[in-house]
């Protein structure tokens, strides 16, 4: 823990793969007294990507490692967490599956944030399917990651309706906005937890 604002903080990392908008609300809300975290570090598997930037323009350590496929390099990431005293990894656009050594060591202390009312639409192009299929409402979910996609269990849903006129830039927006008002309210209250 590390005192920021006068205040002990919870040290977070967030696990990227590209635009980072959901970094970005989760930083914004770091940066409150209120808040019991701070965003010690962000690792990304993809170079060049935007979410790597809004790190940099906040100061924040930022790591380019693309580990999933390799033991090694899953193993020095696993190193550079324990070092940083990192509390929890968020999974903000992450977009890979994690190993499952990776979930073991770190178990229960991983969640994600997912563009659909799960169990429904697990995966990619969520909005698309669920225009296809004609829904009334979509949303976000945000859940404890374990070695399946998308299925660990739930720990919070929040709901949009979708009119006719929605496509899915239009649900995308929607929804990115519920993730980004509910996402940082959730890591303060799972941290309080663990
Ligand atoms: C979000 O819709 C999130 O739910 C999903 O990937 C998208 C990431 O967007 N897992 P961003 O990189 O946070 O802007």
């Amino acid at each position: 823990m590390k005192k920021l604002n006068g205040k002990l903080k919870y040290n977070i990392a967030v696990f990227i793969s590209g635009r980072g908008s959901n970094l970005k609300s989760i930083i914004d809300y770091s940066l409150k007294k209120e808040t019991s975290y701070k965003v010690k570090m962000v690792i990304s598997n993809k170079k060049g990507v935007k979410g790597l930037l809004i790190a940099k323009k906040n100061n924040i350590k930022s790591y380019c490692i693309n580990f999933t496929q390799s033991k090694r390099l899953g193993n020095k990431v696993l190193n550079i967490l324990k070092k940083n005293n990192i509390k929890l990894i968020c999974l903000a656009g992450f977009m890979k599956i994690l190993p499952t050594y990776f979930i073991k060591i770190y178990g229960g202390k991983i969640i994600n944030i997912h563009p659909s009312l799960l169990p429904k639409y697990k995966g990619l192009n969520t909005h698309k399917r669920v225009i296809a299929n004609k829904e009334k409402f979509t949303g976000c979910t945000i859940h404890f990651v374990n070695r399946f996609l998308d299925s660990g269990k739930i720990i919070i849903q929040s709901k949009v309706k979708i009119t006719k006129r929605d496509t899915s830039r239009s649900i995308e927006k929607k929804v990115l906005k519920i993730e980004h008002s509910i996402y940082p309210k959730t890591i303060d209250k799972i941290l309080s937890t663990l």
